[in-house]
């Protein structure tokens, strides 16, 4: 084990996909203060936010730098691993945290926005930990940022559920085919959170509704208790722990 405690991500390299802001950029920021070196990374366009990310972090001590990696970018990901390998020496932590939503009567989604969500929450994670796997060191550890509503189902979200859903099925097969690399694979499935984002989108009435009627906490989740369970999950204090689906999700599915 690295570290003083078995939580400690000290050593370790943590790339994390969709990190300018939200949950990505929380987990980023508590990896990098539980000891990880971390390469944010996100989409084209969004190099403020992740200059922004990397240099709190630099400023408070810890190492991290910024890259663009789309991961609709298929072709350009082994390139992108092998940068990162070859920038920090090695890689121990993958976080498919990049995600898309659209609220949309089943009825009236097209192609186009079905391929859209798919792109990004599923095909986009299962490339990257594809590209991620052949990089991994011993021990290294995928974690899939799914959705409470990958277990359960909900109206006007049906291409965001079934990403999810996928996404969570998709762990466990991962985890099962690369036991023997010696590569866990977990997904962390939140709640709403409260992002800087998405305030006014809780604040509209079928959203607040369901989390004043239907959340046993009766809150959001904040970024970073969904960040803590990805730390969690990323360190060897999860050693024993492979293709599950930790739930930060106040108890919505527990009813
Ligand atoms: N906010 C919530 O209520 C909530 C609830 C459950 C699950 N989630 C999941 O958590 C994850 C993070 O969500 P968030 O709330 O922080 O949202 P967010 O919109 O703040 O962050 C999403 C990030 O993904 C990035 N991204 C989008 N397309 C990309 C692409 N093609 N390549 C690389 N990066 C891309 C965005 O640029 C952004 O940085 C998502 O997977 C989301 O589905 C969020």
């Amino acid at each position: 084990m690295t570290g003083s405690s078995p939580f400690s991500l000290e050593g370790k390299v943590a790339l994390i996909t969709g990190a300018g802001t939200g949950i990505g950029r929380a987990t980023a920021t508590m990896m990098a203060r539980t000891g990880a070196i971390v390469v944010a990374t996100d989409r084209p366009g969004r190099s403020q936010a992740l200059d922004t990310l990397v240099g709190a972090i630099t400023r408070e001590g810890r190492r991290a730098l910024a890259l663009e990696l789309d991961v609709t970018a298929v072709r350009s990901m082994p390139a992108v691993f092998d940068r990162i390998v070859a920038e920090t020496d090695r890689l121990d932590i993958l976080v498919n945290n990049a995600g898309t939503q659209l609220f949309k009567a089943a009825l009236d989604i097209e192609e186009e926005e079905f391929d859209a969500i798919m792109n990004v929450n599923l095909r986009g994670a299962f490339f990257c930990a594809q590209a991620a796997a052949s990089v991994l060191s011993r021990g290294g550890t995928i974690i899939n940022v799914c959705s409470q509503h990958g277990v359960v189902g909900n109206r006007d979200r049906a291409p965001y559920c079934a990403s999810k859903g996928g996404l969570i099925n998709l762990t466990r097969a991962l985890a099962v085919e690369w036991a023997d690399r010696a590569i866990r694979v977990n997904a962390v499935s939140p709640t709403y959170v409260q992002t800087e984002s998405n305030a006014a989108l809780l604040q509209s009435p079928p959203i607040r509704d369901d989390i004043k009627n239907d959340l046993p906490l009766g809150r959001p989740v904040t970024a970073d208790e969904v960040a803590a369970a990805i730390c969690y999950l990323a360190s060897d204090a999860a050693a024993g722990v492979t293709g599950h689906n930790l739930l930060v999700d106040g108890g919505w599915t527990a009813r």
